[in-house]
């Protein structure tokens, strides 16, 4: 079980929240629609740019208390292949953040324990990017803890076709498996992990975005207004909080004689 003595200071707004979490029923991923970062710059009437900027704060505190509640997963939906149509500007201070977030935070990740991934078409970027990447995928390969994902150049119908074009590949080359959601699932750039049991998204928007389709089947939605470069620790213990108290039934029904327990009729578990 995750030891919450390092979640919030001691006396802070924080310490009461963390206080209020179910030790036993903190999800096991989180992912996470980063959103409004434009609208924040625009409030400061400043460039959309310096809102991603100020974006790589909230990514940072975020990604720390996400190993500190014990999360198993963590995933952040940095980049959309939908994204590249954003003015060129804009692109390139979004990958240049990318990038020296990924080679500052390394270290961190890796003192941390935390196993870095990334999922989407990411070798298509700037090899500059792909270089700092694959270094920090193999700094972090032996790491124990948290995995923490970041969609880059991401989309989830493009993922439902990669994982279809590798299975006829895998087919043509002989190696046969049945086409049944367990296969799936394991061709999938989350392969091995469990799906999001919490999708976040900020600024208020009622979208999913084309983010992990297939994964968030039974994910529980949490919107909040604050934008993302605002977005802490404190937002997303609020958001553990909504989530565990909520009702998750899977699409079966709870036995009346015992609330909130037993699932009665449910095709899981
Ligand atoms: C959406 O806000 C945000 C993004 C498209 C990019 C998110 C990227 C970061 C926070 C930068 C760094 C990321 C990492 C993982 C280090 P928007 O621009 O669509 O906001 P708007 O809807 O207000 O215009």
């Amino acid at each position: 079980m995750a030891d919450f003595s390092k979640l919030a200071d001691p006396g802070s707004p924080e310490e009461l929240l963390v206080r209020r979490i179910d030790r036993e029923r903190v999800p096991r991923h989180v992912a996470i629609i980063m959103d409004g970062n434009g609208r924040w710059a625009k409030a400061r009437s400043m460039p959309r740019v310096e809102g991603h900027r100020a974006g790589v704060a909230a990514v940072r505190d975020t990604v720390e208390a996400s190993a500190q509640l014990g999360l198993e997963v963590l995933t952040l939906y940095a980049f959309s292949v939908e994204n590249w149509k954003r003015p060129r500007f804009e692109i390139w201070t979004l990958m240049n953040l990318l990038k020296e977030y990924v080679r500052k935070e390394r270290r961190n990740l890796v003192n941390n324990d935390i196993r870095f991934n990334v999922l989407g078409r990411w070798r298509e970027l700037d090899p500059l990017v792909v270089r700092e990447i694959e270094q920090t995928l193999e700094e972090t390969a032996h790491c124990k803890g948290m995995h923490f994902n970041v969609a880059l150049n991401y989309s989830g119908r493009c993922e439902i076709v990669d994982a279809c074009r590798r299975i006829v590949a895998d087919w043509a080359a002989g190696k046969r498996a049945d086409i049944d959601e367990e296969t799936l699932g394991r061709y999938l750039y989350t392969s091995g992990q469990p799906d999001p049991d919490l999708l976040i998204r900020t600024s208020g928007e009622l979208r999913v975005s084309n983010f992990l389709l297939w994964q968030i089947a039974y994910a529980e939605i949490w919107v909040t207004q604050t934008l993302w470069p605002d977005f802490r620790r404190k937002d997303l213990i609020e958001a553990v909080l909504a989530f565990q108290s909520r009702e998750r039934r899977y699409g079966g029904v709870l036995q009346p004689e015992s609330p909130g327990m037993e699932l009665f009729s449910s095709s899981r578990s």
